[in-house]
């Protein structure tokens, strides 16, 4: 391959009321707050030495802007854009400064439908892992991964791995041995992007990294205290599928965030993946307490990267045949 894609990096979510969503994530979460202006919020985790991992941006409505990746060159752009292009994808580039604190980028649609970004600079910012005295709500330490929705599973697994050079950590197959979801990484842990089986495109959720599974239940009651005990829509729990504890959350727009402590290294290429039957139930919640229909049902729209509208979402390929088990 001609390029290097390093990790996820961060995503721009379209927010409708900044103050409020300025309460989540900063009064009770505890992002760190990079920069603000009238339309847009710059966040970033503690350990996180890039100006931001999370952007809300001002709109009429919610949805997904973009999901960003950092690439190892600036090079890598070029070569990125004469993929998407020859593969027939709408491509857009970005120029440096028209995105705060971030040099050039190439925008494209995936296979999927997904608006994804890739980008070589960012500025860079004081690292704030030893400020323990900043530490405040789930002490989020770094953007971790997402999640999204997509209705052909083997048909972006296939072109994340092939074409963009991810691994495949574990997956799920369902009875009739059809690829039902995938967890794919390029930095070493078990996953930067998730595909699971539904209507989609669409953004299921933002992972972010906590300190330890202690951060996530300290989460639980500062969320409480400040009278979010609604937003906590799943967990805590560990998930059977790569071992992580996790708590699943819903901004004051709906986006789902998860608190995500506890994966493992995916750093040897001769390791291959791990396979999940659909209908193990350990497979989404190691001590077997169900998630409710809304996690399954709901997510995030996604824009086209030209027009700005909300990408049409499609029904999945693969149907439910045992309802009670679909991560
Ligand atoms: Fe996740």
């Amino acid at each position: 391959m001609d390029f290097h894609i390093i990790r996820v990096a961060r995503t721009v979510l379209n927010v409708t009321d900044l103050d409020r969503s300025r309460k989540f994530y900063i009064d009770a979460l505890g992002f760190i707050e990079t920069k603000s202006t009238d339309t847009h919020i710059y966040l970033r985790g503690l350990e996180e030495i890039h100006h931001h991992s999370l952007v809300l941006q001002k709109a009429q409505s919610p949805s997904v802007e973009v999901i960003s990746y950092k690439v190892a060159n600036d090079k890598d752009l070029n070569a990125l854009e004469h993929l998407f292009s020859s593969k027939g994808l709408k491509t857009k580039w970005m120029d440096k400064g028209s995105q705060h604190a971030m040099g050039r980028a190439l925008r494209t649609q995936d296979v999927s439908g997904l608006p994804i970004e890739f980008f070589h600079e960012m500025n860079q910012v004081e690292r704030l892992l030893q400020r323990y005295d900043l530490y405040k709500g789930s002490r989020v330490q770094r953007i971790d991964h997402v999640n999204c929705a997509v209705p052909n599973v083997q048909k972006a697994h296939d072109f994340y791995c092939q074409e963009l050079g991810f691994s495949c950590s574990e997956d799920t197959v369902d009875e009739d041995g059809m690829l039902w979801a995938s967890w794919l990484h390029r930095k070493h842990s078990v996953h930067d992007q998730a595909f699971m089986n539904g209507v989609g495109p669409r953004l299921h959720h933002i992972g972010f990294w906590l300190p330890d599974p202690l951060a996530l239940i300290h989460a639980c009651d500062v969320l409480a205290s400040l009278d979010y005990a609604q937003s906590i829509e799943r967990g805590p729990g560990r998930h059977g599928l790569s071992n992580a504890f996790f708590l699943y959350l819903r901004d004051p727009d709906g986006h789902r965030i998860e608190l995500y402590n506890g994966d493992y290294l995916t750093c040897d290429p001769d390791v291959g993946p791990l396979h999940w039957q659909l209908d193990d139930p350990r497979r989404q919640t190691f001590w077997g307490a169900k998630a409710p229909d809304c996690w399954f049902d709901e997510a995030s729209d996604v824009l086209d990267i030209h027009t700005g509208e909300i990408c049409q979402a499609e029904e999945p390929l693969l149907k439910k045949k045992k309802p009670e088990f679909i991560i």
